[in-house]
C-alpha cells in the first residue's frame, strides 16, 4: 500500500456513545470481521476483563481494514483510542495514552450520541486532536432511538466544537444506516500521511503488550522509510538494538506482511525481553543511522498514590507477585516497598489518577484472589525548602510545618483545570459543589438554549486532592447523574496544607496519616475520629483516639474498656462452646495489629480505608 491509499484515524466518544458498536461496524463493512461470526466477534475492539466489567475501554487495540472505494483499495487503521469511564474521575488519567494514540492519526472520528448531547470528555480529547492538526469528522449516533434530537445535538455540537453543524454524519451504529457515510468520509476528508520510502526510518512506537513466547509486541506508525523482517533497529530513547523477527498489520488479529512503508500501521516484535524496554511514544531507527525522535512526549507521570497492604502480613510476597505481574502489562503504575508500623510490608503505588487507580486495585484484587488494603489516595506535593524542592507523596514524610524549626518556605500544591457540562437547572448546585472544594476561576457558559432542560459549561481550577476522594461521587448525586466531569494538568500553586495524625492511647498510627487543607483540619480531624471509633474494636481498658496537627489536638473520641473474658457471658456448663469461643479469640488475634498497647485487626484498617 502507497502512501495515498492509506487513512490513519482515531475514534473520539464519551463511554457508550457507540465507539465499539461504530468499529464492529466499519471492521464488518469492510470484510475484516465475518457477519456470520458476529456474536463472537462483538466488539473485539474491547478485550479485557477489567474493560468489559467496567463498560470502558482501558487498553488502545487497534485494526488495519481493507476499502475498496472507486475502484481503488484503502487501507484504513483505527487506532484506538482509551475511552473515559463512567466514573470518570479522571478522563485524564488516560489523556496521555490517548494523545499518543492521536500522534499516529491524521482525522478522528468525533462520535456523540443523539440522545445523549456532547459530554465534558469529548472536549478534551476533541483539544487534542485540533492541536495535533487531526482532521475531525464529526458523526452523530444512535439516530434510530426515538429520543434522538438530531438536529439540537448537532447545534450543540457546533457550539462546543466550532465545527459546521452541516459536515455532521447521522447514523445509526446499530442498524448500520449512515455508517457507509463514514467510511466515505475517512477515505474522503482524511488526508493521507506523509513521509518517504527513500528516507531513514523513523518509526513512532505508540503501544506494546507482552507475550510470553515472543517478548514484547510493539505498535508502531512508520513515519518514514520501510521497515523489513530482519531490520536491525536502534530506540532513540535507550539506545538499545534490535533485530525484526515477526512484522505485520493488525487485521484485526496479527497477520504478518513483508515489509511496513510509511504510513502503515503495524505490529513488530524484535526480540525486546522486557516490556519496560518498550517506550510509549519512542521513535525506533535503522541501527547506525539515527534520526530525530518525535517530540513532545511526556513519559506518563504518576499523579495519585497510595499504599498498598496485604490484609494478612504474611502474604506480602504473594502480593508483590501479583503486582509485578499486573504492572507487566501496566506499565504506568510506579511501584516501591514501604512498611509501615501499622500494616507490616506492603507497596507504594503511584497512578495516572484515580480511575486508574481503581482499575488496578480491581485487576490486583482478581490477579491475587483477595481484598487488600489500600491507604487512602495522596498527590504529590512539592515542600519548598530555603535551598531545595522535595516532592512528596506519602502523607508520613511530610513535614510539620507547625514546627518553626523545619525550616519549609512553602508548600505547593497540584491544581487541575476542570470542566463541568450540566443541564442548566443544576447550574447553581455544581458551583457550590466547586467551590466547597475550593474552586477559583469560576466562569460558565451555554451551550444552547432550549430552557432549563439545554446545557451549560462550567470551567474553573481546583486542587487535585480535591477531585480524588468523593467530588465525582457528589457531582453525580448532585446532578441525578447529569453532569460530566473531565480535567488537565495546569500546574502547581502554593497552598496553606498540613499534616494530620491519629492517635490510639497516644501513639501515632501511621498508615492514616493525611494532609489536608488549614481550612478542612476540624471537619476532616471529627469525622476520621468518629469513624476510627465506630471501628476500632473495644479493648481490655479505655483508649482515647485523637486528631493531631503539629502538638495540637484537633479532635478527640473515648472508646470504652470491655471486659476481658469472652465467656463471661456464657452460663452453664458448656464446656466445648467456651472453648470453640477460646479459640475463636486466638485465630483472631493472630490478625492483629499491635500499635503501641492497641490490638487491632488488620480487617478494621480495610474497612476504615475503603470507605474513604
Ligand atoms: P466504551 O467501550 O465503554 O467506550 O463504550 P462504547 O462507546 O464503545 O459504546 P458501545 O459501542 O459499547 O455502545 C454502548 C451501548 O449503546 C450498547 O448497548 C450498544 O448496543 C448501544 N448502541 C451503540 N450504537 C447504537 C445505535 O446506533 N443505536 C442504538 N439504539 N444503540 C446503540
Amino acid at each position: 500500500f502507497e502512501r495515498d491509499v492509506i487513512r490513519n484515524f482515531s475514534i473520539i466518544a464519551h463511554i457508550d456513545h457507540g465507539k465499539s458498536t461504530l468499529a464492529d461496524r466499519l471492521l464488518e463493512l469492510t470484510g475484516t470481521i465475518d457477519k456470520m461470526r458476529k456474536g463472537i466477534n462483538q466488539q473485539v475492539l474491547d478485550k479485557l476483563k477489567v474493560e468489559r466489567e467496567r463498560g470502558i475501554t482501558v487498553k488502545a487495540q487497534t485494526a488495519s481494514m481493507i476499502h475498496s472505494f472507486d475502484g481503488r483499495k484503502y487501507l484504513l487503521n483505527l487506532i484506538d483510542t482509551p475511552a473515559s469511564s463512567s466514573r470518570i474521575v479522571g478522563h485524564v488519567d488516560f489523556a496521555w495514552e490517548v494523545s499518543r494514540s492521536l500522534a499516529a492519526c491524521q482525522g478522528a472520528l468525533l462520535l456523540v450520541d443523539a440522545t445523549q448531547g456532547v459530554q465534558a470528555q469529548s472536549i478534551s480529547v476533541f483539544n487534542v486532536a485540533v492541536e495535533r492538526g487531526l482532521k475531525i469528522i464529526p458523526v452523530l449516533n444512535k439516530i434510530d432511538l426515538p429520543a434522538a434530537q438530531p438536529e439540537q445535538i448537532a447545534a450543540q455540537m457546533q457550539a462546543a466544537f466550532g465545527i459546521d453543524s452541516a459536515e455532521v454524519i447521522q447514523i445509526s451504529a446499530k442498524t448500520g444506516q449512515g455508517v457507509d457515510a463514514v467510511l466515505r468520509a475517512i477515505v474522503e476528508r482524511i488526508p493521507p500521511p506523509t513521509g518517504e520510502a527513500t528516507a531513514p526510518l523513523k518509526a513512532f512506537l505508540f503501544d506494546s503488550s507482552y507475550d510470553r513466547y515472543r517478548g514484547v509486541i510493539s505498535l508502531v506508525n512508520v513515519q518514514e522509510g520501510v521497515l523489513h523482517k530482519g531490520d536491525k533497529i536502534a530506540s532513540c530513547y535507550t539506545r538499545k538494538k534490535y533485530e525484526v523477527t515477526d512484522l505485520g498489520i493488525m487485521h484485526p488479529e496479527e497477520v504478518p506482511t513483508t515489509c511496513l512503508r510509511p504510513g502503515q500501521v503495524g505490529y513488530i516484535a524484535c526480540n525486546m525481553k522486557e516490556s519496560s524496554e518498550a517506550h510509549i511514544g519512542d521513535t525506533l531507527h535503522r541501527a547506525g543511522v539515527p534520526v530525530e525522535p518525535m517530540p513532545g512526549f511526556k513519559p506518563a507521570k504518576a499523579m495519585v498514590y497510595a499504599g498498598v497492604y496485604p490484609i494478612d502480613s504474611n502474604d506480602f510476597v504473594k502480593l508483590e507477585e501479583s503486582i509485578k505481574r499486573l504492572t507487566l502489562t501496566d506499565r504506568s503504575v510506579e511501584v516501591m516497598r514501604e512498611s509501615s508500623t501499622a500494616l507490616g510490608q506492603g507497596c507504594r503505588l503511584g497512578f495516572l489518577g484515580t480511575l486508574h487507580m481503581d482499575v488496578f486495585r480491581q485487576r490486583l484484587e482478581d490477579e491475587y484472589d483477595a481484598n487488600v488494603i489500600i491507604t487512602a489516595p495522596t498527590v504529590p506535593y512539592k515542600v519548598v525548602y530555603k535551598d531545595r524542592i522535595v516532592t512528596v507523596s506519602n502523607p508520613t514524610e511530610f513535614p510539620d510545618v507547625s514546627d518553626a524549626t523545619c525550616q519549609v518556605k512553602e508548600v505547593q500544591e497540584p491544581i487541575v483545570k476542570a470542566s463541568i457540562i450540566v443541564p442548566q437547572e443544576y447550574l447553581g448546585e455544581m458551583m457550590e459543589l466547586c467551590f466547597s472544594h475550593r474552586a477559583e476561576d469560576l466562569d460558565h457558559r451555554y451551550l444552547d438554549s432550549s430552557g432549563s432542560s439545554g446545557r451549560a459549561i462550567l470551567t474553573c481550577t481546583l486542587p487535585l486532592s480535591e477531585i480524588v476522594t468523593d467530588f465525582f461521587d457528589q457531582l453525580k448525586s448532585r446532578s441525578s447523574g447529569f453532569a460530566s466531569f473531565d480535567y488537565e494538568d495546569a500546574g502547581y500553586k502554593p497552598s496553606k496544607l498540613v499534616k494530620m495524625i491519629f492517635l490510639l492511647n497516644g501513639k501515632p498510627v501511621d498508615a492514616l496519616a493525611l494532609i489536608v487543607h488549614r481550612s478542612a483540619e476540624q471537619e476532616v480531624g471529627r469525622a476520621w475520629v468518629k469513624k476510627l471509633h465506630k471501628i476500632i474494636p473495644k479493648q481490655l481498658f479505655e483508649v482515647p483516639i485523637q486528631a493531631a496537627v503539629g502538638r495540637r489536638i484537633i479532635a478527640r473520641e473515648t472508646l470504652s474498656a470491655y471486659r476481658a473474658d469472652v465467656t463471661a457471658g456464657l452460663y452453664g456448663g458448656h464446656h466445648e462452646r467456651k472453648l470453640k469461643h477460646l479459640n475463636n479469640q486466638k485465630e483472631s488475634k493472630k490478625r492483629m495489629k499491635r500499635v503501641g498497647t492497641v490490638d487491632l485487626p488488620q480487617e478494621a484498617f480495610y474497612d476504615m480505608l475503603k470507605t474513604g
